[in-house]
């Protein structure tokens, strides 16, 4: 037996290869499962418009996720019978005042110079691909291989695929302890039921930390990042955005984006905010997307507000996610994805289940192991040694 703590897009991903497999696998969730952060999200698959400076390590991963995910949303659509809205238009990141305008000129050579394929578009290009853009706008990058999904839809196939390939699923059942013996897992206890497990995956998001029984040393250093979303409804038939449209932000929402569904909602984010697992919607968290959105896409002014909510991304210390293997024999790490969540999850979904079927550790796993951090903390410790203070003064972790 397999057990899998999360039901989210990860947990429910890698569930599904294990099932197909032929394992037996159960995913516990405290909830309902894909209803967190796989519902909250908004479905960008795009490592590359979101390829962020000091990042390169994430990129390979992120880079061949998104490859996956074409063939990965096919798959579900044929398991489940649910189509995932998975569309290609590509992505535009816009600058409007001279300073962004600037940055962005200096975003797009060093992702050229990544060698990532990206196109550079004047104002006048960009509201020939996009009309309703504003006339503020003075360049854009065009990312045509940056896609997207319906992450709700997605989250629903998944579920289905997941139970039609044979995998159990407990809803809205807290795991209470990780059971270990001896430097190797056992198994998870719920209330006063153990269950016998030859493989643990930690995949509960934001919630992966604090987990009862996780030895110190395999606590992953997550934390909860706070996103407010808001959705306003476009016609069906005559959106005013086809495109996944990225444009400047502010401290708040440190960068706009709207991401258009196929039936219409126009989704709007996000704010990213350090409030440990609040997830109330706030007057200026709205404000400031909705501003940051009408100073690119004025259209929305008139439009219908549907929905607003709020989602907790899981961050890890270095941004980047955590996968396979821990120090402790059979207990295995898929957490950690803060805004790549959506986009990492084929590859996250393989390269986990292939560890657990196989023992092996997929070269491009390998940087976003759980053992990175001990490196970090020894450094700190070397640094605390040069400065002769204690090691505890200096590593101020943020989780
Ligand atoms: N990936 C979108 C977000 O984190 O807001």
């Amino acid at each position: 037996m397999i057990v899998i703590v999360g039901g989210g897009i990860c947990g429910l991903g890698i569930g599904w290869r294990l099932a197909q497999a032929g394992r037996e696998v159960t995913v516990i969730d405290r909830g309902e499962a894909a209803m967190a952060a796989t519902w909250a999200a908004a479905g960008m698959l795009a490592p590359q418009a979101e390829a962020e400076h000091a990042e390169e390590a994430l990129l390979p991963l992120a880079m061949e996720s998104c490859r996956l995910w074409q063939s990965f949303a096919h798959e579900l659509q044929r398991c489940s019978g649910i189509d995932v809205d998975y569309r290609t238009e590509g992505t535009l990141v816009v600058a409007t005042d001279r300073d962004e305008f600037e940055l962005l000129e200096h975003r797009f050579t060093y992702l050229r110079d990544l060698g990532l394929n990206l196109q550079w578009l004047s104002g006048y290009e960009a509201r020939q691909k996009e009309p309703y853009l504003s006339r503020g706008v003075s360049g854009a990058l065009f990312s045509p291989e940056d896609h997207q999904v319906d992450n709700r839809l997605v989250g629903s196939a998944l579920k289905a695929s997941y139970i039609k390939a044979g995998g159990q699923l407990r809803e809205h059942t807290s795991v209470d302890e990780i059971l270990t013996r001896s430097g190797r897992v056992t198994g998870v206890r719920v209330g006063d039921q153990e269950i016998e497990a030859e493989a643990v995956v930690i995949a509960a998001g934001a919630w992966s930390r604090n987990i009862a029984g996780l030895p110190p040393e395999a606590s992953p250093p997550v934390r909860p990042l706070k996103g407010q979303m808001v959705a306003v409804q476009m016609s069906k038939r005559a959106p005013i955005l086809d495109h996944v449209l990225w444009g400047p932000g502010n401290s708040i929402v440190p960068s706009i984006y709207l991401a258009p569904k196929s039936d219409g909602r126009l989704i709007i984010g996000a704010t990213v905010e350090e409030m440990g697992f609040d997830t109330s919607l706030t007057a200026g968290g709205m404000l400031e997307l909705l501003r940051s959105a009408w100073e690119i896409l004025p259209g929305i002014y008139d439009l219908p507000l549907v929905e607003s909510w709020a989602g907790l991304r899981p961050a890890s210390r270095d941004d980047a996610p955590i996968l396979g293997p821990t120090g402790v024999d059979g207990l295995v790490m898929a957490t950690g994805h803060h805004r790549n969540g959506i986009l990492l999850a084929p590859i996250t979904a393989d390269t986990v289940s292939d560890y657990i079927l196989t023992g092996t550790v997929a070269d491009i796993m390998r940087p976003f192991l759980l053992d990175r951090f001990d490196k970090s903390l020894s450094a700190v410790a070397q640094f605390a040694l040069r400065e002769q203070k204690p090691a505890t003064e200096i590593a101020t972790e943020k989780v």
